[in-house]
């Protein structure tokens, strides 16, 4: 009987093409796709936002300066590594802010630049759309920033305070249940989250693959400075993304989470 159920699921996954390959096959390049123009590029980006307001939040502004680094490049590329043992501790607002500027600062503001309507940014994005927005969640150890589920703007260099109030239970449920735990020795998650169109109108399916690579770029950039800093960092893809998406109260089809990056005590 078992012998047959496991036959059944084998002869299944012989069969059917599985949906990644499908996907990667989609969403290749092909030497005839139409390219839109720049000018409709343009138009098009007009429409969408550059990173969502939250107008109607309260803004938090965010230093100007940057915190030391202790560590050299090479340093802490060597020692990056997923903390054995995580406990939260204190992070300066100075620090937060470097970690998020690392993240996904702005770095020129392209005023002049008559093709590229967006400021470019610490990362590299696909036709600089900049398809990503980041939350995080303050476990209260950041200096300054009451507990609660913020926004980054990075035009602002401010945060917006979402929904005050310490959101671990929410956030432990949503992770995978043998990792639930994590959410109470963390001092701040970070949440990437793709915004699909940005890339997509432009990119189709190879968009989607964009925002997913981006994310990657702008979860090193925090995991160096985060390491720079003598600070703790895990990386998280172990999440029930539904759940995620709805504590973030984005739709999880336009927009929808990618990646956490978790901030502890270092040196553990
Ligand atoms: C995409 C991705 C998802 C990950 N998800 C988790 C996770 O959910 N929980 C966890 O403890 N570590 C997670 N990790 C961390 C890896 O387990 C870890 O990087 C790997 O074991 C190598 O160890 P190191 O980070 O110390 O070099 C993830 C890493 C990546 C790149």
């Amino acid at each position: 009987m078992l012998d047959s159920i496991w036959k059944s699921i084998e002869f299944q996954q012989d069969t059917e093409t599985p949906s990644w390959e499908e996907f990667h096959e989609n969403s290749k390049t092909g030497h005839f796709d139409k390219a839109l123009t720049n000018e409709q590029v343009l138009a098009e980006m007009a429409n969408l936002y550059e990173s969502f307001p939250y107008e109607n939040y309260k803004s938090i502004p965010l230093p100007d300066t940057f915190a030391p680094i202790d560590n050299s490049l090479l340093e802490s590329v060597l020692n990056r590594k997923t903390p054995a043992e995580m406990a939260p501790s204190t992070i300066t607002l100075e620090q937060w802010r470097t970690i998020l500027h690392f993240g996904y600062g702005e770095t020129r503001d392209n005023k002049d630049n008559e093709y590229i309507s967006r400021p470019f940014r610490t990362v590299p994005s696909g036709g600089a759309l900049y398809p990503l927005e980041l939350y995080f969640f303050s476990n209260g150890f950041i200096e300054g920033l009451e507990p609660g589920l913020y926004h980054y703007s990075p035009a602002q260099n401010a945060v917006q305070l979402i929904r005050p109030g310490d959101h671990r239970k929410v956030i432990g449920e949503s992770l995978v249940s043998f990792q639930s735990h994590i959410a109470d020795q963390l001092s701040a998650i970070i949440f990437i989250t793709g915004v699909f169109n940005r890339s997509i109108f432009k990119y189709r399916n190879k968009g989607y693959r964009f925002v997913m690579i981006e994310a990657g770029h702008v979860a090193q950039n925090i995991n160096l400075a985060a390491t720079g800093m003598n600070l703790g960092v895990i990386n998280i893809g172990g999440y029930h993304d539904r759940m995620m998406d709805q504590f973030l109260e984005i739709d999880g089809l336009n927009h929808s989470t990618i990646y956490l990056n978790g901030i502890c005590a270092g040196n553990s």
